[in-house]
């Protein structure tokens, strides 16, 4: 179930950008509107709820602040998987791959052996939903890990990219907040049609 108060912000303050870049850096990624935080923390709180999750799983940057506020509403510890261009500082570690299509990089990701176990219930948060190499790098944490992925909280799906049914696919319970379906500078922003 999609936010009406995230999409009504987007649409009023969202920038659309060359390269199919939704910027939403005045409440999101950069100046960080804390009360919207809390609807989004309590909305997936809400969206999972008679789920048990005992850890909330994220990456850095952005997803760090998504993850902690939503904590809040589950009452659980957040871990966020570091990222890094080699492994060599890599000790006891899990780790996977991820391609940034839109950074045109590829980053090791990390997370301690000691910080995720195999009676670990996770929930993965992050903002933003493209091409689904972060979450399904995350995935692949948890399952190193031995842990139960219950699913996904996203804020902000590009409906658009393959992400979202990538992850769909793969047998993950994936919420979206928001999926932008079409979005333009002359049409503005389009978000998918949802049946009840
Ligand atoms: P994917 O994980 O779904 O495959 O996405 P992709 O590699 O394409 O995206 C890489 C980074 O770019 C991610 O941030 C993601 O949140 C961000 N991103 C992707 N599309 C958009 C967009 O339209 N708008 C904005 N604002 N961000 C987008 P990251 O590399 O994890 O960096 P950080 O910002 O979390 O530090
Ligand atoms: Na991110
Ligand atoms: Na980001």
């Amino acid at each position: 179930m999609q936010m009406k108060l995230l999409q009504k912000r987007i649409v009023k303050d969202g920038q659309i950008e060359a390269g199919n870049i939704l910027k939403v850096d005045s409440f999101l990624n950069h100046q960080i509107d804390v009360s919207l935080l809390e609807e989004i923390g309590k909305e997936f709180h809400r969206q999972f709820a008679g789920q048990t999750v005992n850890k909330i799983l994220t990456i850095e940057a952005s997803g760090i602040a998504i993850a902690c506020i939503a904590a809040r509403y589950f009452q659980v510890p957040v871990v966020f998987a570091k990222k890094t261009r080699s492994l060599n500082i890599a000790g006891d570690v899990y780790t996977a791959k991820v391609e940034s299509f839109t950074h045109k990089n590829t980053n090791d990701i990390i997370v301690s052996k000691k910080f995720l176990s195999p009676g670990d219930r996770i929930l993965i948060v992050d903002d933003f939903l493209a091409n689904g190499k972060a979450i399904l790098g995350l995935a692949k944490l948890v399952e190193q890990a031995g842990a139960t992925l219950v699913g996904a909280g996203v804020v902000i799906e590009k409906g658009f990219q393959d992400g979202g049914k990538r992850i769909r696919e793969a047998g993950i319970d994936l919420h979206s907040l928001a999926i932008v379906e079409e979005m333009d500078t002359e049409h503005g922003i389009r978000f998918r049609e949802e049946t009840l």
